[in-house]
């Protein structure tokens, strides 16, 4: 496929899951992509930035209404939910239905999501050179981070703890087979652990501080704080520019911070990958999966790390170098299933966004190579099967949702 027919592509698929209107619950105006109109109808936090992202290649005005949308559903304490039902009435028993209402507003769910939105955000600007745009999000984003850090983070060691597997993005991955206590290894299984961990959150709704503590799940995950780190230095960059050096330094600082708590909390030298902490405990998880490798998103992670991670783990053909890499769980592990999945996600199957993370990164560390090879193999499995959710590792075959939102970002590969 050359560059046009992948736009052509993409433009479709980002065109079809378009949402326009005014909501009647809120009098507001929205603009999104969802993730599948089948799957996911409603409007995803860290999907939104990934849409924006690959709308930059087609549609910048479109790429700067789906933020501004995502922005709006910014609560006054700083909390971003990870999705925004902007039409409800599309699937009233969707399953996320369990934990909305933050602020007792059934429209938004309580939880969040990785949070890469001051990065989409930079993106959009130095694509579009729109300093009204940069000026609005930036108290927006300040709120938000600071927010994560004053909530999330109730140790202050810098990372911030997911209260439930869905904030992580990678919903079931086998890391959180333990704390969940999954018996049962299937979709159902993870989705009655899940139950029982909202309706145990329940009588402590709105009270952040004592749901952290009540540690009933509560991961330090390492994905989550990478991606928490590069979004604040997109965000120290960005007040530098506006002019608020003190903004810029604190965003800095904190950026560092996190990068150190990585580094000195979660690498584990025998094995050469990073571990999440489970627990107010802090138990390292000793499972590999595809977050064990997101520190590389980190330009400042020193080489000694990049090394151990890309040659014992990125290119090893027993872990992460399948035919059609990276899978979300080394094909060494028990646990590894590449095919499809029941909606039992994140245990095998190669991504798109984790594929544009990771290229990027590995470009930026001085694999241009194995970059290369990653962007073509990722482009192989759309132009194989489409764009979909998600796609085996060994065959392309593709897997999960259609018409797939962020697997367009192969326009931004
Ligand atoms: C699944 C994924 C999550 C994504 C959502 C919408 O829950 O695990 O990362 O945001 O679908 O695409």
């Amino acid at each position: 496929m050359d560059r046009t027919a992948l736009e052509d592509g993409a433009r479709k698929i980002l065109l079809t899951n378009l949402r326009q209107g005014v909501a009647d619950w809120n009098g507001q105006e929205y603009s999104f992509v969802c993730p599948s109109l089948t799957g996911y109808p409603f409007q995803w936090f860290w999907d939104s930035c990934f849409h924006a992202i690959a709308l930059l290649h087609l549609d910048q005005d479109q790429a700067k209404a789906e933020l501004r949308t995502l922005m709006s559903g910014a609560l006054p304490n700083g909390f971003m939910p990870h999705i925004i039902f902007w039409e409800m009435e599309k699937q009233p028993d969707f399953l996320n239905r369990n934990i909305v209402g933050q602020a007792g507003d059934p429209h938004y769910s309580s939880t969040m999501q990785p949070p890469i939105i001051a990065y989409a955000v930079e993106r959009v600007h130095r694509a579009t050179g729109d300093k009204a745009f940069r000026d609005a999000a930036l108290p927006v984003l300040v709120n938000f981070y600071r927010w994560l850090r004053n909530t999330r983070d109730p140790d202050n060691d810098g990372l911030i703890a997911v209260i439930q597997p869905e904030e992580a993005g990678t919903d079931c991955s086998p890391k959180y087979d333990e704390a969940l206590g999954l018996t049962e290894l299937s979709n159902q299984g993870f989705i009655a652990a899940l139950r029982k961990i909202y309706e145990a959150y329940e009588p402590l709704r709105g009270d952040d501080q004592t749901i952290l503590a009540a540690d009933l799940f509560h991961f330090e995950d390492v994905l989550v704080n990478s991606i928490y780190a590069l979004g604040m230095r997109s965000l120290a960059r960005l007040l530098a520019e506006y002019g608020d050096s003190a903004g810029a330094e604190e965003f800095n600082r904190e950026a560092g911070r996190t990068r150190d708590a990585l580094l000195t909390k979660c690498w584990d030298e025998e094995t050469g990958a990073f571990f999440d902490l489970s627990g107010v405990a802090e138990e390292p998880v000793r499972v590999v999966t595809i977050s064990s490798l997101m520190p590389l998103i980190l330009d400042d992670l020193p080489r000694p790390y990049v090394e151990r991670l890309v040659n014992d783990w990125v290119t090893s053909p027993d872990h992460f170098w399948t035919p059609y890499p990276l899978p979300s769980v080394p094909a060494s592990d028990s646990k590894f299933r590449p095919g499809n999945s029941g909606g039992f996600i994140w245990r095998g199957p190669s991504w798109v966004n984790t594929n544009w993370f990771l290229s990027h990164a590995l470009r930026g560390h001085g694999y241009p190579e194995l970059a290369d090879e990653i962007v073509a193999k990722s482009h192989e499995c759309i132009e194989k099967s489409g764009f979909r959710e998600y796609y085996h590792p060994y065959t392309a075959e593709g897997l999960g949702a259609r018409d797939f939102g962020w697997s367009t970002l192969i326009l931004d590969m």
